[in-house]
């Protein structure tokens, strides 16, 4: 595994839309190494979730861990078939190091995806789990958490270091 590095900010790539991955192309090493790569990334930083693109690579990968005794859960080719409800929620994101705002989410999102293994898989998400999938679905499709923030609710916090 390796640390990838993390697309920050302005960077034009957050803004671009990523590609589906060919399912039978999804068990192969250099999309294993991705997904091992990504979680590294995402642990080192304490980051719920984290998109390919954030990492450079425009592919339709994303990484979720919201410590529900569940995950990692591991989403490929995501399509959100349905959503209920609406929640403010409190949001960051790994390429946003240092802001923090207030962003409306569904409460519950349903989504079909791709497991790590190529098996077609449906899921229910609830609250944080259902707001990560938001977010990083948004990625997928060049969205990111300040294009939605509530006005006046975005903060910068000093890096600690
Ligand atoms: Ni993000």
């Amino acid at each position: 595994m390796a640390l990838r590095t993390i697309r920050e900010q302005e960077d034009e790539i957050l803004r671009k839309k990523s590609r589906e991955v060919n399912v039978e192309d999804i068990t192969l090493e250099k999309n294993q190494a991705l997904i091992e790569d990504m979680l590294e990334t995402m642990y080192r930083y304490n980051g719920v979730g984290l998109a390919a693109v954030q990492v450079g690579v425009l592919k339709q990968i994303i990484v979720i861990d919201v410590e529900d005794g569940n995950g990692p859960y591991i989403f490929i080719n995501p399509k959100i078939t349905k959503t209920k409800g609406e929640k403010e929620c409190d949001e960051g994101c790994l390429s946003f190091p240092n802001e923090f705002g207030k962003v409306v989410r569904p409460t519950e999102v349903h989504v079909e995806f791709y497991d790590r293994n190529a098996k077609f898989t449906k899921l229910k998400a609830k609250d944080l789990l259902a707001q990560a999938i938001s977010h990083e679905v948004d990625h997928l499709n060049g969205v990111l958490f300040t294009d939605k923030v509530i006005p006046g609710t975005l903060e910068y916090v000093e890096p600690k270091n």
